[in-house]
Protein backbone atom coordinates (compact mmCIF):
# COMPACT_ATOMS: atom_id res chain seq x y z
CA UNK A 1 0.00 0.00 0.00
CA UNK A 2 1.23 3.43 -0.97
CA UNK A 3 2.06 5.60 2.21
CA UNK A 4 -0.20 8.13 2.76
CA UNK A 5 1.15 12.15 2.14
CA UNK A 6 0.13 13.85 5.43
CA UNK A 7 0.72 17.34 6.29
CA UNK A 8 1.43 18.25 10.24
CA UNK A 9 0.07 21.94 10.96
CA UNK A 10 1.62 23.27 14.12
CA UNK A 11 2.07 26.16 16.52
CA UNK A 12 4.00 25.01 19.48
CA UNK A 13 5.88 22.66 21.34
CA UNK A 14 4.90 19.75 19.01
CA UNK A 15 5.02 16.57 21.30
CA UNK A 16 1.75 15.08 19.01
CA UNK A 17 4.14 15.63 15.67
CA UNK A 18 6.59 13.88 17.49
CA UNK A 19 3.98 10.73 17.87
CA UNK A 20 3.24 10.71 14.45
CA UNK A 21 6.92 11.29 13.28
CA UNK A 22 7.82 7.89 15.13
CA UNK A 23 4.08 6.17 14.34
CA UNK A 24 5.20 6.92 10.09
CA UNK A 25 8.51 4.82 11.00
CA UNK A 26 6.70 2.33 11.01
CA UNK A 27 5.38 0.92 8.20
CA UNK A 28 2.07 -0.65 9.14
CA UNK A 29 0.93 2.81 9.77
CA UNK A 30 1.19 3.45 6.04
CA UNK A 31 1.62 7.23 6.08
CA UNK A 32 4.78 9.77 5.50
CA UNK A 33 4.59 13.12 6.74
CA UNK A 34 5.91 14.89 4.16
CA UNK A 35 5.27 18.62 5.11
CA UNK A 36 5.23 20.24 8.86
CA UNK A 37 3.75 23.57 8.65
CA UNK A 38 3.95 26.01 11.40
CA UNK A 39 2.42 29.42 11.56
CA UNK A 40 5.33 30.38 14.27
CA UNK A 41 8.78 30.46 13.79
CA UNK A 42 9.89 29.18 17.22
CA UNK A 43 7.86 26.66 17.39
CA UNK A 44 9.40 23.44 19.07
CA UNK A 45 8.03 21.16 16.71
CA UNK A 46 9.78 22.68 13.39
CA UNK A 47 13.23 21.13 15.39
CA UNK A 48 11.49 17.89 16.06
CA UNK A 49 10.93 17.30 12.70
CA UNK A 50 14.07 18.94 10.84
CA UNK A 51 15.72 16.29 13.55
CA UNK A 52 13.98 13.61 11.83
CA UNK A 53 14.68 14.81 8.39
CA UNK A 54 10.90 15.94 7.37
CA UNK A 55 10.24 18.77 5.68
CA UNK A 56 9.74 22.03 7.30
CA UNK A 57 7.92 26.03 6.33
CA UNK A 58 6.77 28.63 8.21
CA UNK A 59 4.17 30.66 7.42
CA UNK A 60 3.51 33.64 9.59
CA UNK A 61 -0.05 34.61 10.04
CA UNK A 62 0.69 38.04 10.62
CA UNK A 63 2.05 39.16 7.37
CA UNK A 64 -1.12 38.39 6.34
CA UNK A 65 -4.22 40.83 5.72
CA UNK A 66 -6.43 38.27 6.47
CA UNK A 67 -7.73 34.98 7.70
CA UNK A 68 -8.65 33.87 3.82
CA UNK A 69 -5.24 35.22 2.81
CA UNK A 70 -3.15 33.06 5.11
CA UNK A 71 -5.21 30.22 4.55
CA UNK A 72 -4.25 30.26 1.05
CA UNK A 73 -1.15 29.91 1.16
CA UNK A 74 -1.34 26.89 3.75
CA UNK A 75 -3.22 25.51 0.66
CA UNK A 76 -1.08 26.45 -1.91
CA UNK A 77 1.83 25.00 0.35
CA UNK A 78 -0.03 21.68 1.41
CA UNK A 79 -1.18 20.81 -2.21
CA UNK A 80 2.54 21.75 -4.03
CA UNK A 81 3.65 19.11 -1.42
CA UNK A 82 0.91 16.57 -2.41
CA UNK A 83 -0.44 16.34 0.71
CA UNK A 84 -3.26 14.12 0.62
CA UNK A 85 -4.36 14.76 4.28
CA UNK A 86 -4.07 17.02 6.83
CA UNK A 87 -3.21 16.60 10.83
CA UNK A 88 -3.67 19.78 12.98
CA UNK A 89 -1.60 19.02 16.18
CA UNK A 90 -1.65 21.81 18.05
CA UNK A 91 -2.30 24.70 15.55
CA UNK A 92 -3.14 27.33 17.23
CA UNK A 93 -4.97 29.40 13.98
CA UNK A 94 -8.83 29.40 13.49
CA UNK A 95 -9.30 28.27 10.18
CA UNK A 96 -12.07 29.84 7.30
CA UNK A 97 -14.71 27.70 6.15
CA UNK A 98 -13.75 27.83 2.59
CA UNK A 99 -10.43 26.05 3.56
CA UNK A 100 -12.01 23.28 5.52
CA UNK A 101 -14.54 22.64 2.94
CA UNK A 102 -11.23 22.30 0.43
CA UNK A 103 -10.06 19.29 2.84
CA UNK A 104 -13.46 18.29 3.83
CA UNK A 105 -12.79 14.63 5.19
CA UNK A 106 -8.83 14.77 4.66
CA UNK A 107 -8.04 16.76 7.49
CA UNK A 108 -8.50 15.72 11.37
CA UNK A 109 -7.24 17.20 14.37
CA UNK A 110 -6.63 16.16 18.07
CA UNK A 111 -8.46 17.93 21.09
CA UNK A 112 -7.45 17.31 24.81
CA UNK A 113 -11.12 16.33 26.07
CA UNK A 114 -13.91 13.78 25.59
CA UNK A 115 -15.77 15.72 22.83
CA UNK A 116 -18.43 17.28 22.77
CA UNK A 117 -17.48 18.24 26.26
CA UNK A 118 -15.02 20.94 26.66
CA UNK A 119 -14.49 22.28 23.02
CA UNK A 120 -12.06 25.07 22.98
CA UNK A 121 -9.57 26.08 25.35
CA UNK A 122 -8.59 25.52 29.00
CA UNK A 123 -10.20 22.17 28.71
CA UNK A 124 -8.14 20.79 31.81
CA UNK A 125 -8.96 23.38 34.29
CA UNK A 126 -13.30 23.86 33.57
CA UNK A 127 -12.84 19.82 33.54
CA UNK A 128 -11.60 19.75 36.93
CA UNK A 129 -13.73 22.88 38.25
CA UNK A 130 -16.24 20.69 37.26
CA UNK A 131 -15.50 17.55 39.34
CA UNK A 132 -15.75 15.39 36.35
CA UNK A 133 -13.80 11.76 37.01
CA UNK A 134 -12.91 11.06 33.30
CA UNK A 135 -11.26 13.12 31.09
CA UNK A 136 -9.38 12.06 27.90
CA UNK A 137 -8.70 13.51 24.62
CA UNK A 138 -10.61 12.98 20.80
CA UNK A 139 -9.02 12.76 17.79
CA UNK A 140 -12.07 13.67 14.99
CA UNK A 141 -12.45 15.08 11.37
CA UNK A 142 -12.83 19.31 11.35
CA UNK A 143 -15.78 20.55 10.38
CA UNK A 144 -16.63 24.52 10.25
CA UNK A 145 -17.92 24.82 13.78
CA UNK A 146 -14.46 24.66 16.54
CA UNK A 147 -13.78 20.99 17.66
CA UNK A 148 -16.94 19.38 15.99
CA UNK A 149 -16.63 16.72 13.48
CA UNK A 150 -17.12 12.86 12.99
CA UNK A 151 -15.31 11.24 16.10
CA UNK A 152 -12.08 8.62 14.74
CA UNK A 153 -10.73 7.97 18.22
CA UNK A 154 -11.31 8.93 22.26
CA UNK A 155 -8.81 7.54 24.79
CA UNK A 156 -10.52 8.04 28.30
CA UNK A 157 -8.14 9.02 31.29
CA UNK A 158 -9.48 9.16 34.81
CA UNK A 159 -9.33 12.08 36.63
CA UNK A 160 -7.18 11.85 39.94
CA UNK A 161 -8.89 13.69 43.54
CA UNK A 162 -5.27 15.76 43.82
CA UNK A 163 -5.25 16.68 40.44
CA UNK A 164 -3.79 20.41 38.89
CA UNK A 165 -4.49 20.90 35.42
CA UNK A 166 -0.69 20.82 34.57
CA UNK A 167 -1.00 17.17 36.23
CA UNK A 168 -3.93 16.23 34.19
CA UNK A 169 -2.84 17.46 30.97
CA UNK A 170 0.21 15.57 31.19
CA UNK A 171 -1.68 12.61 31.57
CA UNK A 172 -3.92 12.87 29.06
CA UNK A 173 -0.99 14.16 26.75
CA UNK A 174 0.04 10.47 27.11
CA UNK A 175 -3.27 9.37 26.25
CA UNK A 176 -3.34 11.52 23.29
CA UNK A 177 0.52 10.49 21.94
CA UNK A 178 -1.13 6.83 21.85
CA UNK A 179 -4.72 7.72 20.23
CA UNK A 180 -3.22 10.45 17.66
CA UNK A 181 -0.48 7.61 15.59
CA UNK A 182 -4.00 5.17 16.22
CA UNK A 183 -6.31 7.52 14.53
CA UNK A 184 -3.40 8.06 11.71
CA UNK A 185 -3.21 4.53 11.27
CA UNK A 186 -6.95 3.83 10.96
CA UNK A 187 -7.70 6.61 8.01
CA UNK A 188 -4.03 5.68 6.18
CA UNK A 189 -5.12 2.07 6.22
CA UNK A 190 -8.57 2.84 5.36
CA UNK A 191 -9.58 1.44 7.85
CA UNK A 192 -11.79 4.35 9.09
CA UNK A 193 -13.86 6.23 6.40
CA UNK A 194 -16.05 8.97 7.42
CA UNK A 195 -19.71 9.09 5.88
CA UNK A 196 -21.02 12.01 6.19
CA UNK A 197 -21.11 12.91 9.76
CA UNK A 198 -20.58 9.14 11.07
CA UNK A 199 -17.24 7.02 10.58
CA UNK A 200 -17.78 3.91 9.10
CA UNK A 201 -15.10 1.26 10.81
CA UNK A 202 -14.16 -1.91 8.85
CA UNK A 203 -16.74 -1.10 6.87
CA UNK A 204 -19.23 -1.42 9.95
CA UNK A 205 -20.82 1.73 10.89
CA UNK A 206 -22.64 0.75 13.84
CA UNK A 207 -18.99 0.07 15.89
CA UNK A 208 -18.81 4.04 15.87
CA UNK A 209 -15.46 5.54 16.79
CA UNK A 210 -12.78 3.85 18.77
CA UNK A 211 -12.24 3.64 22.27
CA UNK A 212 -9.42 3.48 24.85
CA UNK A 213 -10.59 3.15 27.90
CA UNK A 214 -8.12 3.61 31.33
CA UNK A 215 -6.87 0.15 31.57
CA UNK A 216 -5.74 -0.10 27.62
C1 LIG B 1 -2.38 19.11 22.66
O1 LIG B 1 -2.88 19.03 23.97
C2 LIG B 1 -3.48 18.98 21.66
O2 LIG B 1 -4.51 18.15 22.08
C3 LIG B 1 -3.99 20.39 21.55
O3 LIG B 1 -2.83 21.19 21.61
C4 LIG B 1 -1.83 20.49 22.34
C5 LIG B 1 -0.62 20.43 21.46
O4 LIG B 1 0.49 19.89 22.13
N1 LIG B 1 -4.75 20.56 20.33
P1 LIG B 1 1.76 19.49 21.29
O5 LIG B 1 2.23 20.74 20.54
O6 LIG B 1 1.39 18.41 20.35
O7 LIG B 1 2.79 19.06 22.30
Amino acid sequence: MAALKVGVLISGRGSNLQALIEACQDPATAAEIVLVLSNKANAGGLVRAAAAGVATAVIDHKAYADRAGFDAELDRRLKTAGVELVCLAGFMRILTDGFIAAWRDRMINIHPSLLPAYRGLDTHARALADGVKLAGCTVHYVRPELDTGPIIVQAAVPVASDDTPESLAARVLAAEHRAYPLALRLVATGRVKVEGERIVLDGRPETGAILMNPSA
